[in-house]
């Protein structure tokens, strides 16, 4: 754990530079705005120790798979979201001295990234070797008014001299991904240009025998230059050379003189233009935003995000900032107007895991934007599953499955696996009952049943078709089995009949059944699906009712609780405290151990109860936990918002409190020793769910709130906002009491510790206790 980053309830703050920890500070610091984004690395040159990431949505490379022992269903390619071009670079020379922060010097050093303003701010004074001091100051942002638009406002001032600054903002394509095989670069030159104060450069990702796709990048630059407050008419040297373009400038600078440089930058890819047009689009954007005060603009607009989305925390600042900063992260990270885009584990954060599509989304993401966004947001979610479907039927059908049945991928980047570890590839098929799930949940979330009839029935009945296929008849003991799975918890591989994936697998038959009576009841669009995908109703629904009735789910009679696995009570039950010295396992003990363990990586059985906690009584729910969470170690960030969620029901706050502390500061104080690769974004949106349906004790069951909060004992306060069908609330909850205010004309009704409560539009109400 680190303590470096100081609380505070808006901003995340490094004071006095930490060099030790930079790659783990651009990580924190990184912006985004869902179109493009990147890690908060310095604009001048640096040195020493950082990740550079610049990264375009929906821009990715299929790089070759590089695996020791090639497993027939392997997929050709890893996607990998690439770094893109650096539209930041400023270079800065004195007297033939390039300012290095890593070669200076630093006597001062302050950055923060502002979650209300949405830009990251440095200030830095630095001596340079040749004894000259600098004052720095930089202010960033990607915009969320112009999401094709960054700017850098950079300003240095000559502390101790009088004399000449060369200076060249620049646009450089010779970027690498640390991750990539080979130290391969991704990115051919197209094409650079300049002119005035003005300059393009165009890449194009290489060819490789798996790209099916290449990708166009430009970017466009805008150079002011300011001095001393005013704008000056400078004449750049443009400089060239392999996928580099610099605008190039030398100043007199008199001492305490301030000059400014004010780089806007456009980007466009071929996601959005012909690759002929993406010099002509990035002048237009250029030309759009000339007179615009941008980074009042960009204040403006988290303003009003930040309305509806924040969650107030009196009286804890740690928890506060660290709702905040997870809040913020998954704003800039998914904006949801584009079905063709997903949310990385990483976001636009970093390389690790591609960037791409995993089942966090379905599982994690989606109430966080259920509830949080327009519904429409969601909506494209599970529509860019949907697009994907097709491509989820021939997965499955390389890996032997039949008649229409989908498998979607682990790990996907445009509905192919991307994936290659066999036991994940292959095994962890949970992932297609969360797509399922992800359907219900927004339909009960929203009311929106034409989802259903327009993309949702087809879906189902794919997934359906896989899990009739993928189980297996035991005649031994006369129930159907799931042979060789990996649940959630990754520390078990090839388990046979994992619990929570054999309830998922029937929970998305029976829904199915249920979903398909509903569409029924519009003849047209279901004579359609039926039509599209060879559906027998007949065979294929009577298979499914007899595996509903005849499942095996492996169970303790005598602790009463699911066994995670077949021969789980084989292991020896150790309790984490026994082995706290050798946490985390991952990194101090050899797989094989992990595996013989019964330590659980994340939440397994946990997540069932959590997702089908309707179908469990409270002291299921508990014996289950009291099991369980003891041998939990919580080595996937997306464990201990489950077990938050599920603490705060059971009345245990303390350990409540303490997962949601190691969810919302993970990152912050890099728990895992990890926030150097990137942030864990999807399990930031696990975050939002430990306060709101963990503290708040919010559920919507069929589009109705239900509430039933508990307050950690330290907090003096929570409130938050949520959008429902078509009511917006506000839920204030303190020691008191709860409030509830109908922020819409039209009356509401919710429940409150079970009680059914009317509240009527524009009004407020409060219970006590
Ligand atoms: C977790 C998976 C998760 C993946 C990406 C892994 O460590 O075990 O459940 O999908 O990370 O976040």
């Amino acid at each position: 754990m680190k303590s470096y980053i100081k609380h505070d309830e808006w901003r995340v703050v490094e004071s006095g530079f930490h060099a030790e920890f930079n790659e783990i500070t651009e990580s924190l610091m990184s912006l985004g705005n869902g179109k493009m984004g990147q890690r908060g690395n310095f604009e001048e040159r640096y040195s020493g120790k950082t990740l550079q990431g610049n990264y375009v949505a929906g821009v990715w490379f299929p790089d070759k798979t590089r695996v020791g022992w090639w497993k027939n269903g392997y997929p050709d390619y890893f996607a990998k979201v690439i770094n893109s071009i650096n539209w930041i670079g400023i270079d800065i020379e004195i007297d033939g001295e390039m300012v290095d922060l890593a070669k200076c010097e630093i006597l001062e050093f302050y950055r923060e990234l502002h979650m209300q303003h949405g830009h990251l701010m440095r200030f830095c004074k630095i001596r340079l070797q040749n004894g000259k001091e600098l004052h720095i100051e930089s202010v960033r942002f990607c915009s969320i008014t112009h999401d094709q638009i960054g700017q850098v406002d950079y300003e240095i001032i000559p502390v101790n001299f009088d004399g000449k600054i060369k200076i060249t903002p620049y646009l450089d394509g010779n970027v690498q991904n640390r991750d990539s095989n080979y130290n391969e670069y991704f990115w051919d030159e197209i094409s650079k240009s300049a002119n005035d104060n003005r300059a393009y450069l165009q890449v194009k990702t290489k060819e490789n025998k798996f790209a099916v796709e290449r990708f166009d990048i430009c970017a466009g630059m805008d150079v002011e230059i300011f001095l001393g407050g005013h704008k000056q008419a400078v004449s750049f040297k443009n400089i060239e050379s392999e996928k580099y373009t610099g605008l190039e400038f030398e100043i007199d600078a008199k001492k305490m003189q301030s000059v400014r440089i004010l780089k806007k930058v456009a980007i466009h890819s071929s996601n959005n233009f012909f690759p002929d047009y993406l010099v002509t689009e990035c002048e237009k954007s250029l030309d759009s935003v000339a007179n615009l005060k941008l980074q009042v603009l960009q204040r403006d607009a988290w303003k009003l995000k930040w309305e509806n989305c924040d969650i107030k925390i009196e009286g804890d600042e740690s928890a506060q900032q660290g709702i905040r900063f997870n809040i913020f992260h998954l704003l800039q990270t998914y904006t949801g107007q584009d079905a063709r885009l997903n949310i990385g584990p990483k976001g636009f954060t970093g390389e690790k895991y591609g960037g791409v599509t995993y089942w966090d989304t379905e599982a994690y993401c989606i109430p966080f934007y259920l509830s949080a966004a327009e519904h429409s947001v969601a909506r494209n979610l599970l529509v860019y599953r949907y697009n994907h479907l097709q491509k989820a039927i021939l997965n499955a059908q390389k890996l032997g499955f039949k008649k229409g049945a989908a498998l979607y991928p682990m790990v996907t980047m445009n509905g192919e696996e991307c994936h290659n570890e066999w036991e994940i590839t292959f095994e962890e098929i949970h992932r297609n009952g969360a797509i399922a799930y992800a359907i219900y949940d927004y339909i009960n979330y929203t009311g929106d049943e034409t989802y259903l009839n327009e993309f949702g029935l087809e879906v189902l009945i794919s997934i359906s078709r896989f899990w009739s296929q993928r189980i297996t008849w035991s005649e031994n003991l006369r129930k159907f089995v799931m042979l060789g799975v990996t649940g959630p918890n990754e520390y078990e591989n090839n388990v046979n009949n994992n619990w929570y994936t054999n309830y998922i697998a029937i929970w998305t038959l029976k829904y199915t059944l249920e979903a398909i009576n509903k569409v029924k009841n519009n003849a047209t669009d279901y004579l359609r699906i039926k039509a599209e995908l060879n559906f027998e109703e007949k065979e294929e629904t009577a298979r499914w009712t007899e595996i509903v009735d005849k499942m095996h789910f492996p169970y303790d009679e005598e602790r009463q609780v699911y066994l995670q696995q077949d021969g789980f009570l084989d292991k020896e039950l150790l309790n984490v405290e026994q082995i706290r010295q050798h946490r985390p396992i991952n990194q101090n003990w050899s797989w094989d151990r992990i595996l013989r363990s019964c330590f659980i990586k994340q939440a397994d059985v946990l997540q069932g109860l959590c997702f089908f906690e309707d179908d469990f009584d409270i002291d299921t729910q508990r014996r289950n936990f009291d099991f369980y969470e003891p041998m939990t170690v919580h080595e996937s960030s997306l464990s201990p918002c489950v077990h938050t969620i599920l603490a705060c029901k059971l009345d245990k706050i303390e350990k409540a409190y303490e997962m949601y502390v190691r969810t919302a500061r993970l990152d912050l104080d890099d728990y895992n020793n990890d926030t150097e690769d990137g942030l864990h974004i999807t399990s930031m949106a696990g975050t939002w769910m430990s306060v709101v349906k963990g503290f708040g004790g919010m559920r919507v069951k069929n589009t109705q709130l239900h509430l039933n909060p508990i307050l950690p004992s330290n907090w003096e306060s929570l409130s938050f906002r949520v959008g429902l069908k078509n009511n917006l609330l506000e839920i204030g909850i303190s020691k008191d009491g709860v409030t509830i205010k109908n922020l819409s004309e039209s009356d509401v009704e919710i429940s409150l510790f079970d009680n059914k409560v009317l509240i009527k539009g524009n009004s407020e109400y409060f219970s006590v206790g």
